[in-house]
């Protein structure tokens, strides 16, 4: 990758967080803030935002505001969720399922896993095969961003629920919330970040919990400010000094999320994004990763061709030289890159992306369509 990216140049990110934002969200930010009095009512408003966008009842649920990013969200949620005497079973088929693994085992809390193969969406059978009756909790990722494969949440917490009503669910909605028609009311926690769907800057973590069960939960989180019981009874819900410039972007981030059309909308244009995308690189021959029936429209995969004029760098450093930015892949099986289809980005975009690759492609001699 390149190792620095003009400050000079306006790119797109073609890449799952940061992604691009408009104008208007980058202009609300250019005072110096601080507390004033709207400043409580910004923050009641993006809570109250947040709810209507779940489409959860307020009576029922709360949403929360963390300074950080969407780790930030998943590991204050963990800590406080589930405590060393409980145990949690987690569904994996990618990094972030595993990151969450990895937070557990930090915090001593006990875990079971289900590990799936990378390729194939978690299912409700796995699940319920793997749960036995110690288990409290149960956590897995919506859109993996791995892969960008689309697990169904909906299907398997609705299941789960009915089968075990006691246990717990945790959703990293990082990559989903605002962008996927979700469900999300057999859910305790949701998880995500303003950088992400909703299209703010980074900064904050946010997170939805049902409140019978964050009312139990008081004690668990054993941190000072990552504890959600805590911050649900504190004022204003910051314990240290909140990110205004997050939450003043997040604000007109949401009342541009609105204006769009909500989460159907928004979700209609990234799936737009996504098919023009795919088109445009099966034309050129690239195979996608993952299946179309259980592809999202986050974030795509691409296997790297095996030309031996091919490089990543080579591929990256032209496609930034035009302002496009585009994201290695994660997997450790095989060499692929990945783009984005989310953010600030439109159909357009995406077929001036596919022409920039074609032009790359010429330009590093390899024949396309690609015939491997
Ligand atoms: C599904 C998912 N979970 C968690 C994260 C972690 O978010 P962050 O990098 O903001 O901490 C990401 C980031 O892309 C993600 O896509």
């Amino acid at each position: 990758m390149l190792k620095t990216l003009s400050r000079l140049i306006s790119y797109k990110l073609y890449t799952p967080g940061p992604l691009s934002t408009t104008s208007t969200v980058k202009d609300s930010m250019k005072n110096d803030l601080c507390f004033n009095k709207s400043f409580n009512k910004d923050i009641n408003h993006i809570r109250n935002q947040l709810l209507k966008i779940s489409n959860l009842p307020t009576e029922e649920y709360t949403s929360l505001l963390l300074p950080g990013s969407g780790t930030f969200g998943v590991e204050s949620t963990l800590r406080t969720a589930v405590n060393q005497h409980q145990k949690i079973l987690i569904a994996v088929n990618g990094a972030y399922g595993e990151r969450m693994v990895k937070i557990c085992k930090i915090l001593k809390i006990p875990t079971k896993v289900i590990n799936i193969d990378e390729r194939k969406i978690i299912n409700i059978k796995d699940v319920l095969y793997y749960l036995d009756t110690e288990v409290t909790h149960f956590a897995m990722v919506h859109s993996e961003t791995t892969t960008g494969i689309l697990n169904p949440i909906d299907e398997i917490s609705s299941i789960l629920k009915k089968a075990r009503p006691d246990i717990k669910i945790i959703g990293d909605c990082v990559s989903s919330f605002g962008a996927v028609d979700t469900d999300f009311s057999n859910l305790d926690f949701i998880v995500t970040c303003s950088n992400k769907l909703l299209q703010g800057v980074p900064g904050l973590a946010l997170i939805i919990a049902k409140n019978t069960t964050l009312d139990r939960c008081e004690g668990n989180a054993k941190s000072s400010v990552l504890d959600l019981f805590k911050i649900s009874r504190t004022y204003n819900h910051f314990v240290v000094i909140p990110p205004y410039q997050s939450i003043s972007a997040l604000k007109k981030a949401i009342e541009e999320f609105w204006k769009e059309g909500g989460v159907k909308a928004r979700q209609a244009r990234y799936q737009k994004n996504q098919r023009a995308l795919a088109n445009g690189m099966n034309e050129l021959g690239f195979k996608h990763y993952i299946d179309d029936g259980d592809q999202g429209w986050i974030i795509s995969t691409f296997i790297e061709p095996k030309h031996y004029n091919y490089s990543f760098e080579k591929l990256y450093k032209f496609l930034a030289d035009r302002g496009i930015i585009i994201y290695p892949g994660k997997l450790s099986k095989l060499p692929t890159f990945r783009i984005g289809t989310i953010g600030e980005l439109y159909k357009e975009d995406m077929i001036e992306c596919v022409k920039c690759i074609k032009e790359a492609f010429e330009f590093m001699r390899i024949p396309l369509p690609l015939n491997e």
